[in-house]
């Protein structure tokens, strides 16, 4: 089969289209071809050398989603069979013509959705269900702070947001994506270039600060985040864009209560992955099935142009998912 491999550690340059051989199910997981995958971060971390997959993942091959059809299924396997639309998350590999995972970590495709619109579901929105819902609790009459919420995994929180009755703010350096958050029906949005977010978020809280804020930037926002939080607040950490190391203000934590928590989907043990799956399954799917959840995508790029997507994703120009067409 077809894969993009990683050449050696580097730019977007080293990624190649080149064969390799199909993977073959064992018991328990399906065979699947692929018709679509997505970028996520990671990708990007694994192709520097910065990231690389857990054991027995094959690390010259990025890639954490993907959607298609069932070619063949392993012994023992009862949820699935051969022709069925599957989608679902990966610890590796997606950005090949055939996949292969355990059936209790795929999900059925919605009907009404393309295999494009599919492959833009697992990452970010297992993530942010998992953060918002089931470690954050976020509820109607509480409050989100979201920080890009253009991104890939912000413009799937801001939906869940306004799914469980919560009041969303949005952040962004880009005008113009928050324009299309605030159609996507983000509350209020705020321009990191123009003001201090944690002005803007005591302003439209009445002085009260955020029950909970989803985070992707890290040590450049840690100060301000801590600040804005209500008492008991929860602070998740999702990503280190803006950094991994910052000073900070340990009284603010202990006399408001406020927790730090961070948070990562594919070292997780597979089981862990399964329940949450499992829960994504019963909670969420049913609402792109209806169409109040729907997934988010910037452009679509062939797999064999998997550098040249990776580099648009390196220059923050996508507004939502960046999907490969395989
Ligand atoms: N923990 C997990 O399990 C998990 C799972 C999936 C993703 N993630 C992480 O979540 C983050 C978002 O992923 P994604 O796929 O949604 O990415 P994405 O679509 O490429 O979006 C990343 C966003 O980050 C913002 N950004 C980048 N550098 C920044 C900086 N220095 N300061 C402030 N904002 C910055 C940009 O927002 P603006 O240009 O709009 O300001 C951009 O829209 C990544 O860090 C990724 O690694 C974590």
């Amino acid at each position: 089969m077809r894969a993009v491999l990683i050449q050696e550690p580097g730019g977007p340059e080293v990624l190649r289209l080149g064969e390799v051989p199909d993977p073959a199910p064992a018991p328990g997981e399906i065979l699947v071809r692929v018709r679509a995958t997505a970028l996520n971060r990671a990708d990007l971390l694994q192709r520097q050398g910065l990231y690389p997959p857990p054991p027995g993942v094959p690390p010259q091959i990025p890639g954490l989603e993907f959607a298609g059809c069932v070619e063949a299924a392993g012994a023992a396997v009862t949820a699935f069979q051969p022709g069925q639309r599957v989608m679902g998350l990966l610890p590796g590999a997606g950005y090949a013509e055939k996949v292969v995972t355990l059936e209790r970590l795929a999900l059925p495709l919605p009907d009404g959705l393309s295999f494009q619109e599919a492959a833009a579901i697992p990452e970010v929105f297992l993530t942010a269900f998992d953060a918002l819902e089931l470690q954050g609790g976020l509820g109607p009459g509480q409050t989100l702070l979201l920080h890009g919420a253009g991104s890939g995994v912000g413009t799937a929180a801001l939906q869940l947001c306004r799914l469980t009755g919560a009041t969303s703010i949005g952040t962004s350096r880009s005008r113009t994506k928050l324009d299309r958050c605030l159609e996507l029906g983000l509350d209020h949005a705020v321009l990191t270039q123009r003001e201090d977010f944690r002005d803007a978020v005591l302003e439209l809280t009445g002085g009260s600060g955020v029950d909970l804020i989803l985070d992707m930037v890290g040590a450049a926002y840690l100060e301000q985040n801590l600040s804005c939080l209500a008492p008991r607040g929860l602070l998740i950490l999702i990503g280190l864009l803006g950094g991994p190391s910052a000073p900070i203000d340990l009284s603010r934590i202990l006399k408001q209560s406020l927790r730090i928590r961070g948070t990562v989907l594919r070292p997780r043990p597979v089981e862990e992955k399964i329940r949450l799956n499992q829960k994504f399954r019963r909670r969420i799917l049913p609402s792109f099935q209806n169409g109040v959840l729907t997934p988010i995508i910037d452009r679509v790029f062939p797999l064999e142009q998997a550098a040249e997507a990776h580099s648009f994703m390196e220059r923050n120009r996508n507004f939502g998912k960046i999907v490969l067409a395989v």
